[in-house]
């Protein structure tokens, strides 16, 4: 085991937490400074920008060059959903707006390295984590989650953003669960939620035909909230939105969260659809095709198959290339 993955099972430092604000001899608050906490993940993949209070996270990725979800992401947005946890006595942010570095990805897809056979401890344990990220934004109804979307959500990318509690989008969206133009399913969180965000049908259409969803498309589906024709006011927007939740009791936003969370798929059909993946990620002709897409994709660098996911996917299997 090399000391990088031994040190992914280790537990991690959390984000900063912010420092409890000064009030002046009237009990009114002290302007706070403008400079905001910021602090960076273990493994540099997300930065976090908290406001002065601690009410607002803005988390950052930021794994050049294609945004891959790789053992570090995983371990670094498990890291920081964990340091969310509401104990005794803990201040968590009440929002966390999740955005990207990248301006031609939000996230992409996982590192298809990890589901490459034989499928390893240390395999298995990126994989559980990438479980345990999905359940966190699930059941942790005491921070709200906003995915501000200006890039490609492909992939794990798309599972992990269609969790979260809402979606924004900006010109360079681009969502797509493919994984079914690669002989899999997206088995994380992408088949079970499309169906009750755009509904069965339009879900049908999107998961068999592979087929990528844009900003204004995504709106009118339902799977982004609003569409912004311009970064500038998708940031503004979102930012706003954010600090307006912020002013209300979180547990208030939590109830509300817990409530509804019953629109969710339930955990048990979630666990069953993982248990169906196995199979197929064993299946000699998928494991080929793992690594034909490796081969094609320039192992998953900044290669036009890559920016053109998932039609260079699709392209793919018409022209035979991965069988
Ligand atoms: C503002 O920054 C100064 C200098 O870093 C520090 O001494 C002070 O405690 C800060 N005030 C607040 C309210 O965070
Ligand atoms: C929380 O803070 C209160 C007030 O300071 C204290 O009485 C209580 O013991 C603390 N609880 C825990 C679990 O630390
Ligand atoms: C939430 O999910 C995490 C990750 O799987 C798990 O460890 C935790 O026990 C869950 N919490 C609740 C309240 O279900
Ligand atoms: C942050 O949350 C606290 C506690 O709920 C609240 O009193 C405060 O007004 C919030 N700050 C802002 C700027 O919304
Ligand atoms: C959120 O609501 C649930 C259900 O009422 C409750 O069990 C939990 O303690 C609440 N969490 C917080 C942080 O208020
Ligand atoms: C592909 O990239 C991985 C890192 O993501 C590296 O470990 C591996 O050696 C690369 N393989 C080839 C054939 O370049």
């Amino acid at each position: 085991m090399t000391v990088a993955f031994a040190l992914l099972l280790a537990s991690a430092a959390a984000a900063g937490v912010a420092p409890a604000r000064a009030a002046d001899s009237r009990g009114l608050p002290l302007p706070t400074n403008s400079t905001a906490a910021s602090s960076t993940s273990r493994y540099g993949k997300i930065s976090f920008q908290s406001s002065s209070d601690g009410n607002v996270t803005r988390a950052t990725f930021s794994n050049p060059p294609i945004n891959l979800v790789d053992a570090f992401v995983v371990s670094d947005l498990f890291d920081f959903l964990h340091s969310l946890q509401p104990a005794p006595n803990k201040t968590t942010a009440k929002v966390v707006v999740f955005d990207s570095a990248n301006p031609d990805w939000f996230l992409g897809h996982y590192d298809l390295h990890n589901i490459q056979l034989p499928f390893t401890q240390t395999k298995a344990d990126i994989f559980n984590q990438v479980i345990d990220c999905t359940r966190y934004l699930l059941n942790t109804t005491s921070t709200a989650f906003i995915a501000e979307i200006n890039g490609r959500s492909i992939g794990l990318g798309q599972e992990l953003s269609i969790q979260m509690d809402m979606r924004f989008a900006g010109p360079n969206a681009r969502a797509s669960s493919f994984e079914n133009s690669i002989g899999l399913a997206a088995a994380a969180g992408g088949q079970p939620f499309l169906g009750p965000v755009i509904g069965r049908a339009r879900a049908m259409e999107y998961l068999l035909g592979a087929k990528a969803i844009d900003g204004p498309t995504g709106e009118r589906l339902g799977l982004f909230n609003t569409y912004y024709d311009t970064a500038e006011k998708l940031k503004t927007q979102v930012s706003e939105l954010a600090e307006r939740i912020a002013l209300f009791p979180q547990h208030s936003l939590n109830d509300t969260k817990v409530t509804l969370n019953l629109l969710n798929p339930t955990i048990e059909s979630l666990d069953d659809q993982l248990a169906r993946f196995i199979p197929l990620m064993n299946l000699p002709e998928d494991q080929e095709i793992i690594a034909k897409f490796l081969d094609v994709s320039g192992n998953q660098t900044d290669t036009p198959f890559e920016l053109d996911l998932p039609d260079s996917s699709v392209q793919a299997v018409r022209d035979g290339v991965y069988l």
